[in-house]
């Protein structure tokens, strides 16, 4: 058998292990016959779960594969033909998903100004309030990320603000929520408290980046929005056959509340880590991590030594801005070792 080895690293939270308790849940769902592609009790349950545990009973949970088809499935659910969704120009639908909005939902992006990973509140205006001819696509939806790709979290009033500005434009409020359970564990905002604020109709609610082996949710919050979701959701190749193998994962995920400990702890390594290099000479922290995300400059000799041990991304090829993401597994002992070899690579 091939072994993956121990190398620790922080190049993603989906270079991270499965939780265990994710493991086990999958382990006990192993057993008996279930219809496929979630016609089964136990997925429905965990659906009900799930809704419940963002506050909206009546929202419908689809399960999918990833967040990619979770943010392409979301677009093509709430768009027509000739509208387009306003995203910040480091949002994964526009910097990451190979043009897969418009490549396979058919959808325009329109990039909205963007500081530290957040659309500003006069750049939305600008996309929406601009005049509508029959020569210009039309807004109908504002994607934002919470927390963003930037490791930095939209304040709850600003949410608030974004989500009336977008409402009343007659756009819906898309979440790209990969790391939405970062984002409330953050604000110390329950799961209500953050869709609340975000005013949102449809969220792509993540649970790989946070635990799970593979498995991300599309809450649909809009009743509008409901039908043909289960069409649109098999078209866009995100059925799963096996679905009750996702649900138990988010069964796990919604047990004594796995997803705000996953998170709180990810949080806190990353804060940890920004404490511990934060006035290194010839290291530079560029933004405070509010979630997980450590970004910083460094020498391009000090990041190829601390590449040789520890894997990470270079953020910016410009720059050479590097991330250093933390996750669920990621250890104290992690990061002083991290951190330590920082030390030694930058001096
Ligand atoms: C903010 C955000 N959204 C969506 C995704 C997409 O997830 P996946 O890689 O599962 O398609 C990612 C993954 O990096 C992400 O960071």
């Amino acid at each position: 058998m091939t072994t993956v080895g121990s190398r620790r690293g922080f190049a993603s939270d989906n270079s991270a292990t499965v939780h265990p308790r994710v493991l086990e849940s999958i382990a006990a769902a192993n057993a008996g016959h279930a219809f496929g592609y979630g016609h089964d009790p136990y997925t429905h349950e965990v659906e009900r779960r799930l809704a419940a545990a963002l506050g909206a009973p009546d929202a419908a949970v689809f399960f999918v594969f990833n967040g990619s088809g979770a943010n392409v499935l979301s677009l093509r659910a709430a768009l027509k033909p000739w509208e387009a969704a306003i995203v910040s120009a480091n949002a994964h639908l526009q910097t990451d998903e190979v043009g897969a909005p418009e490549a396979v939902a058919g959808v325009k992006l329109l990039v909205a100004e963007t500081e530290d990973g957040m659309m500003t509140f006069d750049g939305v205006r600008r996309l929406v309030e601009r005049p509508n001819d029959e020569h210009a696509v039309k807004p109908g939806l504002l994607s934002l990320t919470q927390s963003t790709e930037l490791g930095t979290i939209y304040p709850l009033d600003e949410l608030r603000a974004l989500a009336e500005l977008a409402h009343s434009g007659g756009l819906r409020v898309h979440v790209d929520g990969a790391r939405f359970a970062n984002a409330a564990a953050a604000l110390g905002a329950s799961l209500p408290e953050l869709v609340s604020a975000c005013g949102v109709d449809l969220l792509s609610f993540g649970g790989t980046k946070n635990g799970l082996m593979l498995g991300e949710a599309v809450v649909v919050f809009d009743q509008a929005l409901v039908s043909g979701m289960l069409h649109l959701r098999k078209q866009t190749l995100q059925l799963a056959s096996k679905m009750r193998y996702i649900a138990a994962q988010f069964d796990a995920l919604l047990g004594d509340d796995l997803w705000l400990a996953n998170a709180t702890h990810a949080n806190a390594m990353a804060r940890r880590l920004c404490d511990a290099v934060s006035g290194v000479p010839g290291v530079t922290v560029t933004r405070a991590p509010a979630a997980n995300a450590v970004f910083a400059l460094l020498g391009a000799a000090a990041r190829e030594r601390l590449q040789r041990e520890f894997d990470f991304y270079e953020w910016d090829d410009v720059t050479g801005e590097v991330r250093w993401m933390c996750s669920w597994d990621t250890t104290e002992a992690d990061v002083d070792a991290f951190a330590s070899a920082v030390r030694a690579a930058a001096s």
